[in-house]
């Protein structure tokens, strides 16, 4: 069984890395990352720009995304730019995408990585926070790509990886609101991938499961729901890291991936089949909170 590659737990670039793909594979490419100045998205920045590709990371913080663009470009030699953005707020999206465009003269991929999430039961979930993570995850994905279907995709083709999650296959407690956001992300998988095909644009879904060094992980794997425990439980025994999510994202926007569309691609160890998902956690969680 192979082991996982290297990672570091902060959003900084890795201290070493050997390529297992080509390193050209996506030389003098262009992707546009949204949430790409932390976490998952950064690494998948990180492993792409190791590829040859330049990116553009845009998300709310430009601090955020500003540091993490000098370490990225640091690290690698290629070229980022950061810009600041609300998935939420066409009108931005398109003035962030009309810079990437100026800047580099193409987009190629677009990664949809934004996202928001916190545990909280559905009884208790006010009317605007499923409306905020329905808006962020699902609204910023279609206005993200919207915009770049109009801005290039429509007549020079790409890519899009969205970075979903397998919340809504059984119904995960306390996540109504990221579970159905999520799914609503998959759908717009297959219904882009239908549409957008014949302009040769590829749309697929990268669903990852619990992932070491996150602010996704930080924020579901609090001591109430055991989720050290129930991760050495699933079939690969371990979490997941996050340069193993951005070598599976890597994949789907490559030519590796050229006859690959409108498909989810799990990358969880197989954790969705045999995580608990305990309705004892509902009450464990309303008594700590004292809902
Ligand atoms: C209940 C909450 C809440 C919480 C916020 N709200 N946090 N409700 N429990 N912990 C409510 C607020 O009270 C408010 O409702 C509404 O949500 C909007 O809150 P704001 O703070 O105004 O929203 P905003 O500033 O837009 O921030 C969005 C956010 C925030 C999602 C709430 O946490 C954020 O910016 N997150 C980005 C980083 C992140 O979440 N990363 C993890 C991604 S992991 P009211 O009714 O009071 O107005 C992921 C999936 C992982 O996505 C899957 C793992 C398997
Ligand atoms: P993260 O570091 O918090 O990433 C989320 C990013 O989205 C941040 O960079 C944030 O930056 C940006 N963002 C949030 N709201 C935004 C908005 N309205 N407009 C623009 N950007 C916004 O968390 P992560 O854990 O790495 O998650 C990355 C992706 O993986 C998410 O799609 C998440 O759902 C998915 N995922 C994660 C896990 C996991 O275990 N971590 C599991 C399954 C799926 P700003 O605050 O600067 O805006």
């Amino acid at each position: 069984m192979a082991q996982p590659p290297p990672d570091v737990e902060e959003d900084d670039c890795l201290l070493e890395y050997h390529h297992l793909f080509c390193p050209d594979l996506l030389r003098d490419k262009v992707a546009f990352i949204t949430g790409g100045g932390s976490g998952i998205g950064f690494r998948i920045a990180e492993v792409f720009m190791r590829h040859g590709c330049h990116t553009v990371i845009a998300s709310r913080s430009l601090p955020r995304v500003s540091m993490a663009a000098r370490k990225l470009a640091s690290a690698t030699g290629q070229q980022c730019l950061p810009l600041s953005l609300d998935v939420r707020v066409p009108a931005a999206i398109t003035a962030a995408v009309d810079q990437a465009l100026k800047e580099f003269g193409k987009i190629d991929i677009l990664v949809n990585c934004a996202a928001g999430n916190f545990l909280c039961p559905a009884s208790v979930l006010s009317f605007n926070a499923f409306k905020t993570v329905m808006d962020i995850d699902a609204l910023g994905t279609f206005n993200v790509s919207r915009v770049l279907y109009e801005k290039f995709f429509w007549d020079h083709g790409g890519v899009i990886v969205n970075i979903t999650a397998t919340l809504g296959t059984r119904g995960q407690v306390l996540q109504a609101h990221a579970g159905s956001a999520k799914a609503a992300v998959d759908a717009m998988t297959r219904h882009l991938a239908v549409e957008w095909g014949p302009q040769n644009i590829r749309v697929n879904s990268l669903a990852p499961g619990p992932i070491s060094g996150t602010e996704g992980f930080r924020r579901l794997g609090g001591s109430q729901a055991s989720t050290s425990m129930d991760v050495l439980a699933s079939p690969l025994r371990r979490l997941g890291n996050k340069t193993e999510v951005a070598h599976s994202a890597l994949y789907l926007a490559s030519p590796l991936a050229s006859y690959v569309t409108g498909a989810v691609l799990v990358v969880d160890g197989g954790a969705w089949l045999t995580f608990p998902n305990d309705v004892k956690l509902l009450e464990d969680f309303a008594s700590s909170a004292k809902l």
